[in-house]
């Protein structure tokens, strides 16, 4: 499959924990971003189908949807567009409202990804977000009814004060609306304001391993509950698993549009600048073609992260053979991988620790 990703870079307010290529105070750039942005694809020396678009940021759902639509407009113009492509919009509980969503739905957005985060507000006000609660379940219910059959919340984990409880309570009061729940683990990031609160003891954060405890409890209710984890951070219900994602992970093509947003056709990877400045200008910030070990590394890499696995033939042809590495037959004998009609797979069991699995196999 071939997917497209476009990067919005605009938030109303920098989170204190976010360290994405995302900006406030920027609104002024929105008109010419956007005019970039459309240059950037219709001239484009691709000529691709589509199975899945990502509109992400920032925050997507913060600049007016017409920018959207026309982006969509000229995306559909230049490409051929699956019937029954899945278009993800990214959006913040307090950006959206009845309007905007049917808009969205109208353009073809059949799947939303709404930045919860956390359904206290205190935490939330901690992490610098501009939303609450009760906004949360306003946007859901306004969404739902609006049309929309597949809903995504990100969730955090490693919050002050959280506990297994607290999510439980969470999944329980969400589980209704929602397809598809993406829970990552709070990273405090080099240069970000929690950073400086965590250092001066404003913000007091759980030890890494209760928070490693609360994730394993929380994939195990997620099950009990009809989400399956697919990935380490990504757990679906009846088969709504993400297909942009999948495609990521499975090395599929796909094309990046925007500031920062990066490419990967054919093996070459490339990505666009961060800088409002040099994305202007179309400079890039790096092509590479990955060498064969690279390459090894990362079929290993991306297919233990998540459901896919991926096919030992695949290693051969590479020059890999990976039966040769002692960790690779006790990881099979111990039963933390699985051999599929040649397809290896992790045990979702060991998702939690698949980095430690990945690092061993491909020592060589
Ligand atoms: C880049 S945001 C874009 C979506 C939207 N603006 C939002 O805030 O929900 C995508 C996801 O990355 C997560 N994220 C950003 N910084 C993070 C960090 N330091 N640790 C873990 N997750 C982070 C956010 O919480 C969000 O759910
Ligand atoms: S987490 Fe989302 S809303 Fe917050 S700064 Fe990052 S991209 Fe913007």
């Amino acid at each position: 499959m071939n997917s497209i990703y476009i990067h919005i870079p605009f938030c109303e307010q920098k989170c204190f924990y976010c360290a994405f290529a995302s900006f406030d105070k920027q609104f002024d750039k929105v008109e010419k971003y956007f005019n970039a942005l459309k240059k950037e694809i219709d001239t484009s020396p691709f000529k691709l189908k589509i199975g899945s678009i990502f509109i992400g940021g920032g925050t997507p759902s913060a600049v007016n949807p017409c920018f959207i639509e026309q982006i969509l407009r000229s995306v559909r113009e230049k490409f051929q567009v699956e019937k029954d492509a899945e278009i993800t919009l990214e959006a913040n509980p307090n950006s959206l409202d009845e309007k905007k969503l049917k808009k969205y739905f109208e353009m073809g957005i059949n799947r939303l990804s709404i930045g919860v985060q956390s359904l206290d507000n205190r935490q939330l006000k901690t992490l610098g977000r501009l939303h609450n609660r009760k906004q949360v379940f306003k946007v859901l219910k306004t969404a739902k009814k609006a049309g929309y059959k597949n809903i995504n919340c990100d969730l955090l984990l490693g919050l002050e004060r959280q506990n297994f409880f607290q999510l439980k309570r969470e999944i329980n009061s969400l589980k209704k609306y929602v397809t598809h729940f993406s829970c990552y683990m709070l990273q405090v990031e080099e240069g970000s304001p929690l950073k400086v609160m965590v250092e001066k003891g404003k913000v007091k954060l759980p030890q890494d391993d209760k928070v490693a405890q609360q994730y394993h409890k929380l994939a195990k209710f997620l099950k009990k509950n009809g989400f399956e984890q697919y990935e380490i951070s990504n757990f679906a219900s009846n088969g709504w698993l993400c297909r942009h994602n999948l495609n990521y992970w499975s090395r599929g093509n796909y094309l990046g549009f925007g500031l920062g947003a990066h490419s990967f056709i054919d093996g070459t990877r490339w990505a666009n600048s961060s800088s409002f400045d040099d994305y202007f200008i179309g400079k890039k910030a790096f092509t590479e073609q990955l060498d064969n070990k690279q390459i090894v590394e990362e079929i290993v890499m991306l297919g233990l992260r998540c459901c896919l696995g991926f096919r030992l033939s695949q290693l051969k042809k590479y020059g890999v053979k990976l039966e040769k590495n002692p960790y690779f037959n006790e990881f099979l004998e111990k039963g933390v991988l699985k051999a599929e009609n040649g397809v290896i797979k992790i045990n979702p069991d060991y998702y939690g620790v698949s980095n430690l699995v990945i690092e061993k196999l491909i020592d060589f």
